[in-house]
Parts: C-alpha cells; structure tokens; sequence
C-alpha cells in the first residue's frame, strides 16, 4: 500500500501542496518518498528513502518548480525502501515519470521483453516496467497523444495499480489509470488533484470524483475526462461532495482504525495473492531440505505460526515446531545447529524477542527465512530469504489484517511445499488454490452478513468478567487469536485451550451464564467438538459459536452463533473463522466504553530502518 497525490494549479508551484498532501497520506505508506515536476518543458525529480519529514529536511521537498507535478509515500513491496527505488521511476531518455500503488504480477515477464529490447532499468521495483512500457509506445509510435501511450501500456499490466504519468511530451497533463488500488480526483476553480485517498486533498477541495476500475483519467488545466481502459468509451462523472471531516477522513469514514483494518482484509487477502512466487518457491525449498523448522513469533505472528504448523503437517506432511520466541533461546538455544530452519513471523519485523531468537540461531549457523509486512525491517536484512505478506501500514494497534495476511501467505507456501513433495492429489491442491482465491469475498460476505449480530452478541455480553475461548485443530490457533483480541482491546481476561484440554482443569471456572466460545470449523474435529460443547452446556455455559452456514447441529446447542461460508477448506478456515472474532473484540471493547486504538500499556512497532 503506498499513498500517491499529484495535482494541476492554475496558478503557483505545486510542489509544497504534493508535500502537504502526502504528509495527509502518511499513513498509507513512510519508508521512502518522491515528488517529480514539470517547468518550462523539463523534468524536475527529487526522492530518498525515509519519513518525509526526514527527507524534506535533506532535500527540500518544496522547491521543485512548475505548477504541475505527482508524489508519492512509499510501502515496499518489490524492491527494498532505497532512493533508487523510491518513486517517481522514469524512462531511458528521462521525459517520463510514474507513480504506482499497486502490484504488477507480471513485471518480470515485461522487465526481460524491455530489457532485450535495450532499455536499461536503474531499480528494483516492479513500477519501472509501466515507464519504459510508455517509452516503448512512443518509440513504436511517436504520434501517440501520452493518454493513448499509457492506455497501451496498462492495457499490458496484470495485477493492480493506481498510477499516475507526467511527461515533457504533453507537459500540461497528467495521466491516471487504475485496477483494483484506489484512486479518486478532486476538482475546485483554482486546480485539479487526483489521490489515492481522499484525506490527501480534503482541505483542499470536498468535491470528489471516484475513478472506477478499468478506467483512464486524463487531468488538465480544463478539468478531468475519464475513458474505459478496454474500449476507451468515454465516461461522464460529476464529483460529488465529501461531508467528513479530516479526522474521519483518514479513517474513511470508519469510527477507529481497527474496524477500518477489518474491514480492509478482502483487498488486504487480494494482495497476499499477488506473490512474488519465486520467494516461496525457494522458502519451500529450504524448508524441504531442512532437519527440523522452528515456527518462530510473538503474540498473533505466533498464532500465524500455530496455524501453519497444522498447514505443513495436514498438505506438506512436515512435522513442525511453533515456539514463542521469548522462549526460543531457553527452550532450544543449546540444541539449535546448521540443520535447523527458523521460519520467523513477525509483521513488523523488529520485535526485540524475535529478532533475539533470530540472532541465537543465526550465531550456531541455522537458516533463518522471514515473513514480513516491512521490507526493509531487520528481519528482511538478516533472512535468508523473506516474503513480504503486503498488508499495508497496519495503524490499529491490535493486529488484525496482517494476521489474515500471514495466515494466507503460510497456506501459499504450504501448498507450495506440498507440491514439491508430492503430498496431495492435484484434485485437492486445485480446490485448495480455488478457495484461497475466494477468500476475500468470503471475508467480505462475513463482515457483510455477521457483523450486525457481533454487535448484538457484544451488547449482551459486555459485562461478562470472563470468556473461554474453544477450538479443536488448526481452530486451537483461532481461539488463542481471539482470547488475545478481546483481552487487549476490551481488558476482558480471556482463556484460550484445544477444547479437549479443556475438562483437564479449566472447566471447574464454568458456572451458569460463563460465556464460552467455540471455533466449530466443519473439518475432522467437528463431531468431537460438539461432544466439548454438550460438557459445557451441562455445566450452565452460554455457548456462543462460530459455525458454517447452516450447521444445524450446532445451531440448536448455542445461544448465539455467527456464521461463515461453507466448503472451507481446513487450512484456510482460521482466515474466516477468525474475522467474528476480531469483530467482537472490536465491539465489545466499545460497548465497555474503550477505545480499541489505543489499548493501555501497549505501543505497536513501526521501526522502518
Ligand atoms: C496483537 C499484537 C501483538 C503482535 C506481537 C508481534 O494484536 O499486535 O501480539 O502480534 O507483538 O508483533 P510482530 O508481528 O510485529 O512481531
């Protein structure tokens, strides 16, 4: 997820406003930034990795000249957060720029046809190839207007993009085109902006004009004109005006920025697909050859971690061995060697307790492989080979859609690694890829569908003093994720067990009306979960469950149950299982009057080095 701004002035310079803008998009992406301009018919570019306020004090963010110009935040995703591959990225003879939120799958493809063709490539990013693509469209045809060049251009992009072109061709013009990452202009008498976001203008103007998939912006001192990318059908769109203010704008409307995260997970799950797939073919291959694998993490990474361990042994048939990473060095410091491989999770990448399991196997020589939502983090520099998982900046402290993330990217690499072994029937690996496809409409049929009665369940159980949380199987990670939510976010002590762990102990605590929730995914453990559920119905427990569509079964033991699409496969059920969850730690933290952005005593790390 990266922030990109840009705009037309018809009067003064337009680089301090691209600055001001992109400060408004910080939240979109902070490890590297770039502005680029045009006056009197040149390209004026500047760009360094770091927080813009870190750059603009070296660079001078402002004093680019030309009223026309185009910026962007960065959030790596190909390519570490270095000044070379900061964007704007230009073309061979430097008359075009670009700027890019997205992800092209199919750069590699490009890249190899380009470069045979002669164009030499300065970065690492996957946004280069749209500039030498333009560049290759002149070159075929110098008579093309720059809207019909990028039109070719993007008409060639797999993947999603929101981009953004300015040239020394048509220097009054900018040139905007998006799939599936956002994009929208804004119009007022004295300019025209278009943003990833509409935070980025809102204090500018509050009249705003979605641009749709599949459609080509052309933005000029006149105004917009907007055409289809397929057939270049001209569309007609009136901005409309935007009534938030600027504090909610930069939620999107959404109250806190963890139900907005939520709510983001079918595109953050849309993302996760979009792999640079060589990464975890080669991760497979170390996990492969490896003695023993460590499934190293904190907090909900160890979840992550939990879940996969199911993954690798169910698809992969590798017997793998999750450990909290605070415990790693004692519980196998000594034991650790040149055999062992450390698969480390950790959505910041710079958690001291995980980067110090990290540098104990490092130093007796184990493989240390990293998944990650910041490139650029420690972890990325000290792995063997790193994933990033593509959420986007995650502002909520709780973890939320990075989780999902991670979860999706451990299924990739366990189908990959199942692949390799020769585990599963090509049958049960198609089905497996086919729902791990529909898993962001399916999360976004949960939070459609479900959402109205999490809030309900939450109204009825804010003063509950204390939850079980219950799973069996890969749904044991499900629970301990949601037990974490609720206990961060609504300061309700929690407790989560595999449910057949539970009648060894922990179920003296029930008494009637103890609120005890059960993961009741429709894989192998569903006839013995029940017989947990019937234990605890006995004692006076109100059941609350998260079911399949339709579990009738289940339906008639809970007091209250939300549903979630059938046919999900084993592997993938903690992703859908686990979103009801997330949303009843959201509200019941606000039902108990908290503010679930800021739980008490915990401060999320964002080091981006
Ligand atoms: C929970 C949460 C924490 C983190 C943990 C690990 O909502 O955010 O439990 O999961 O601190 O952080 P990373 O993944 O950055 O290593």
């Amino acid at each position: 997820m990266c922030g990109i701004f840009g705009c037309i002035l018809k009067d003064g310079d337009a680089a301090p406003v691209i600055h001001a803008a992109l400060k408004r998009l910080e939240y979109r992406g902070y490890d590297s930034v770039g502005e680029a301009t045009i006056h009197n018919g040149k390209l004026f570019i500047k760009k360094d990795q770091g927080k813009i306020d870190e750059v603009h004090k070296t660079r001078n963010l402002d004093d680019l000249p030309g009223n026309i110009g185009i910026g962007h935040t960065r959030w790596a995703t190909h390519g570490a957060p270095l000044e070379v591959n900061a964007h704007p990225h230009i073309d061979c003879s430097g008359q075009i720029a670009v700027i890019h939120n997205g992800i092209i799958e199919n750069f590699t493809q490009l890249k190899q046809e380009l470069e045979n063709r002669g164009h030499i490539f300065k970065s690492k990013t996957d946004t280069e190839v749209i500039a030498h693509l333009i560049e290759r469209a002149f070159e075929t045809n110098p008579s093309l207007s720059l809207a019909d060049a990028v039109l070719e251009t993007v008409r060639r992009l797999e993947g999603s993009y929101a981009i953004a072109v300015i040239s020394t061709r048509e220097p009054d013009k900018i040139v905007c085109a998006r799939h599936e990452s956002p994009l929208v202009v804004g119009v007022n008498d004295k300019a025209v902006y278009f943003a990833s976001d509409i935070p980025a203008f809102l204090p500018l103007t509050n009249k705003a004009v979605m641009v749709e998939d599949g459609e080509l912006v052309v933005l000029s001192q006149e105004g917009y004109g907007i055409k289809k990318i397929a057939d270049s059908k001209v569309v007609t769109r009136e901005p409309k005006v935007i009534a938030w203010a600027p504090e909610m704008a930069v939620k999107q409307g959404y109250p806190h920025f963890m139900i907005k995260e939520i709510h983001e997970q079918p595109d953050t799950l849309r993302n996760t697909l979009r792999l640079q797939e060589h990464y975890l073919d080669l991760m497979a291959t170390f996990l492969d050859r490896a003695r023993e694998v460590f499934l190293v993490a904190c907090g909900t990474s160890y979840h992550a971690c939990l879940a996969s361990s199911y993954m690798f042994s169910k698809l992969a048939f590798l017997s793998t061995y999750p450990v909290i990473a605070s415990e790693f060095v004692e519980q196998h410091g000594k034991s650790v060697n040149i055999d062992s491989t450390i698969l480390t999770v950790s959505q910041s990448g710079e958690t001291a307790d995980t980067l110090a399991a990290v540098n104990a196997a490092r130093q007796r020589a184990a493989t240390v492989l990293g998944l990650t939502n910041v490139i650029g983090s420690t972890l990325t520099r000290v792995s063997r080979v790193y994933v990033g998982q593509q959420s986007g900046p995650e502002i909520g402290v709780a973890a939320t859609k990075t989780f999902t993330s991670q979860l999706s990217v451990l299924a990739q690499l366990a189908l990959r690694l199942a692949k390799k072994r020769g585990k599963v029937s090509q049958d049960e690996m198609d089905f497996i890829e086919e729902k791990l496809k529909q898993l962001p409409d399916t999360v976004d049929t949960i939070i459609r569908t479900q959402e109205e009665k999490v809030k309900q369940i939450a109204k009825k159980y804010k003063d509950a003093k204390v939850f079980f949380f219950l799973g069996r199987g890969i749904s044991t990670a499900t629970a301990y994720e949601g037990r974490l939510k609720l206990m961060e976010i609504a300061y309700v002590p929690a407790i989560a067990f595999p449910a057949g762990e539970s009648k060894h102990g922990p179920i003296s605590l029930v008494e009637p009306g103890f609120p005890v929730v059960f993961i009741c995914a429709k894989d192998d453990t569903h006839k013995t979960l029940i017989g947990n559920i019937m234990e605890m119905k006995a004692r006076g427990a109100s059941i609350i469950a998260v079911i399949e569509d339709g579990d009738e079964e289940i339906k008639e033991l809970a007091d209250d149950y939300v549903e979630v699409p059938k046919d999900i496969p084993e592997i993938l059920s903690p992703v859908p299982y686990v979103t009801p969850l997330q949303l009843l730690a959201y509200y019941m933290a606000i039902e108990r009057g908290y503010n679930p952005d800021m739980p008490r005593n915990l401060a999320k790390s964002v080091t981006v080095k």
